[in-house]
Formats: structure tokens, sequence, C-alpha cells
């Protein structure tokens, strides 16, 4: 079936990967990429993609009506794929409203655009919100989040993407827009913005700088290479059931601190430097405030449902994304110039 989908947020780092997968596993398909290009967008993520014939990137923000009123009539959108967002932690504790405005109030004016262009069959038409694990909260030492866990969000960030997911939601019981959710666990690889924590520990490591580790380290995360992360989209478009919810995730649990020796490890190899000299550099840094303790994904349902599984070993994946930012350093030094440096500055309050 023939079929114009627009992507939001693809020039971000999981948007980029979900674009180049369905731009080349789906030629018939026509991929509209709509991206403000904030500080975490980057054309360069997609420069493979420029010649694409069934490619178009349209620079535009989520709250805009009129002009998303306008990319829909222009390419009759059929489908939507939701990433674009604000999406950092951190930053959200810094200005919590530029969260509410683009993840809640964005979200609710592309809801309704699409809702109204789909008006005469809603039917035939998919919105696909992408979330996070983060909406379900903390978990203890033991347990896993499953699809029916409450939501107990506890950052401006994960608050206001439980409010988005909500709202998705409710325009399905509400309007009967045809929808489905997935909430992921923490992405890596290739294309992430240097703010989060395996990039930005690559980046310090390479130059030398401290790491920064939060509290104790003993904070845990469920890790998924982004490619896979996008494989999983990709199913969950074309056979998720409809107003459904599914978690995706790696099965793969690191304490931050273990996750860091086995970085730094490898990146002491990779750069031939002496065993011990990035691990030198870890530095405890004060915590984040309302910093969830554990994260960690039961992926059964859409295990069982639609045969997803990861590909990548967590090893092999971490090797892949360390030589690609090693390959990259160009990628990296346009991406840490500007305004990086004093969003660095603010948040670890260093020169
Ligand atoms: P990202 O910050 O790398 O990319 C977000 C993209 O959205 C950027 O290209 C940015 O320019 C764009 N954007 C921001 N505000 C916009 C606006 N108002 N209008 C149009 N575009 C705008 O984020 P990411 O890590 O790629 O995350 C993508 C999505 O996946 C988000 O919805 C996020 O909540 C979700 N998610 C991320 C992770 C993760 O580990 N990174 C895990 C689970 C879910
Ligand atoms: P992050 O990559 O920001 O993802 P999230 O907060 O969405 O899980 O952080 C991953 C973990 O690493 C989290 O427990 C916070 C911690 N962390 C640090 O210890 N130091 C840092 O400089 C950063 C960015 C994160």
């Amino acid at each position: 079936m023939k079929k114009n989908i627009l992507i939001t947020g693809g020039a971000g780092f999981i948007g980029s990967h979900v674009v180049r997968l369905f731009v080349n596993k789906y030629p018939k398909y026509k991929i509209i990429n709509l991206d403000a290009l904030t500080y975490a967008g980057n054309l360069e993520n997609l420069s493979d993609l420029e010649d694409s014939d069934n490619y178009s990137f349209v620079k535009a923000d989520i709250n805009d009506q009129e002009v998303l009123e306008k990319i829909f009539r222009t390419y009759d959108i059929t489908d939507v794929i939701h990433l674009a967002a604000e999406s950092h932690v951190d930053r959200s504790i810094h200005d919590p409203l530029a969260f509410v405005k683009t993840n809640i109030i964005g979200t609710v004016n592309l809801l309704n655009v699409a809702k109204s262009y789909w008006k005469e069959d809603l039917s035939k038409h998919l919105f696909y919100h992408i979330s996070t694990d983060e909406v379900y909260g903390s978990l203890g030492r033991d347990g896993l989040f499953t699809e029916s866990t409450a939501y107990d969000p506890n950052s401006p960030y994960s608050a206001s993407k439980a409010s988005s997911d909500h709202f998705v939601r409710a325009y399905n019981e509400t309007y009967g827009l045809q929808v489905v959710i997935s909430n992921c666990s923490n992405n890596y690889g290739p294309n992430q913005f240097p703010e989060k924590l395996i990039p930005l520990f690559i980046h310090n490591i390479k130059e030398r700088k401290s790491l920064p580790v939060y509290g104790d380290g003993q904070y845990t995360r469920d890790w998924l290479y982004v490619v896979d992360h996008a494989r999983a989209i990709d199913l969950v478009f074309h056979d998720g059931k409809k107003g459904a919810t599914y978690n995706i995730g790696g099965f793969n649990e690191w304490t931050n601190l273990d996750l860091i020796h086995v970085l730094c490890k490898k990146m002491d190899q990779k750069l031939g430097r002496e065993p011990g000299s990035s691990a030198a550099l870890i530095t405890y840094v004060i915590d984040r405030p309302g910093h969830d303790k554990r994260y960690a994904i039961d992926a059964t349902k859409i295990n069982k449902e639609l045969n997803w599984s990861p590909s990548l070993q967590f090893e092999e994946g971490l090797e892949k994304t360390i030589d690609w930012y090693l390959e990259n350093a160009d990628w990296l030094e346009n991406i840490t110039s500007g305004s990086y440096v004093e969003y660095y500055k603010k948040q670890y309050k260093s020169e």
C-alpha cells in the first residue's frame, strides 16, 4: 500500500536511524522528515539519504499548526511516526517549560492536525507515538516494567513524556484516532548527542577530560543499540495492534559504574593508552536531583507478538559505537562547538 509517512524528529539520534531504515527498506513509501533542527537535530546524520527519491526534509516546529496543516496537505500524509521531543533529563531540570511546549503541547498540536486531516476515514491511518520507559518511574532492586506498570514519572522530562502518552491514548479513546505507543529503554549508538552518558564519556576520554559520575554511580539502566530500536519501530508500525502499547528493551542491565569501566577499558585499547588511564578520569560529582535508581524493561510482549529481539550483544554494540565516534571526529567536533560549550559549563560548573 502506498504510504506517505511523516517522521518527526528525524534529524535527531533515534529518528535518523528510523528514517534511514524506512527510506532504504521501503522504496515505495515516501518518507517526510519534519524536524525543527534544535541543538539536538543535525542533518549531517542523514547526509547519505540526500539524493534518495523517496525522502524529503522539512524544517518545521511541531508547535506550528498552520505549517503542519500545509505539510499534511502538500505531502498527503497517511501516517505519522512521532519522535520529535526534548529528550535530555538534565536539561528538563533546568528548563521544564521547554519540555511542556514540545513534548506535550507540540504532540497535542500534531494529534489535532492528523485527526482533522484524516477525518474522512480515521481507520486508514496510524499515529505512532515513540515514548520512553522513564514514564514508569524507578524500580527497586527487583522487577521489570511491563506494559501494565502504572505511570509514575519523576523528572520533568518523564512527566512530559507521560503526559504526551496519555494524550495519544485519549485521542484513540475519545476520537477513534488509530494509535500505537512504544516505550523503550536507554538507547546508545552512532549519532547520539554527547550530552547523554555514553557519547559524553567517549568524547571526554578522547579529550582527557574528567568523567562526571553522578552520585555513587550505582544507578542501573537497560541499554539497547539504536538500530535494534529502529527495527522494533518498523515491526510495531506495520504489525502492532492498534491502540496497544509495546515495551522495548535490551534485557541488558548495567550499573553506570560497571558500564563506565567497560567503556574505559575499551577506550584505552582503541586509543593505545596505558591500561587504567581512562578510568583515572572518573570524578564523582553531585547527584542529579530526583535521579531514578533503576530502569529495566520486560520486552516479552513484543518478543512474542512481533518476534522482535535485540540483534547485538552489548559489548559488540559498544565497540561499534566507539569506532563510529572515533571515525567521525568531524561530526563530534562540529557538535561540541558553539552552544554545547555553554551547556557544558552550566551543567558541570566547569571551564
Ligand atoms: P534527540 O534529542 O536526539 O532528537 C530529538 C529531535 O527532535 C531533534 O532532531 C530535534 O531537532 C527535534 N525536535 C525537538 N523539538 C522539536 C520541535 N518542537 N519540533 C520539531 N522537531 C523538534 O532525541 P532521541 O534520543 O533521538 O529521542 C527521540 C524520541 O525517542 C524522543 O521522543 C524520546 O523521548 C524517545 N526515546 C529516547 C530514548 C533514548 O535513549 N534516547 C529512549 C526511549 C525513547
Ligand atoms: P543519560 O544518558 O542522561 O540517560 P537517562 O537519564 O535518560 O537514563 O544518563 C544515563 C545514566 O548516567 C543516568 O543514571 C545518569 C548517569 N549520568 C552520569 O552519571 N553522568 C553524566 O554526566 C550523565 C550525562 C549521566
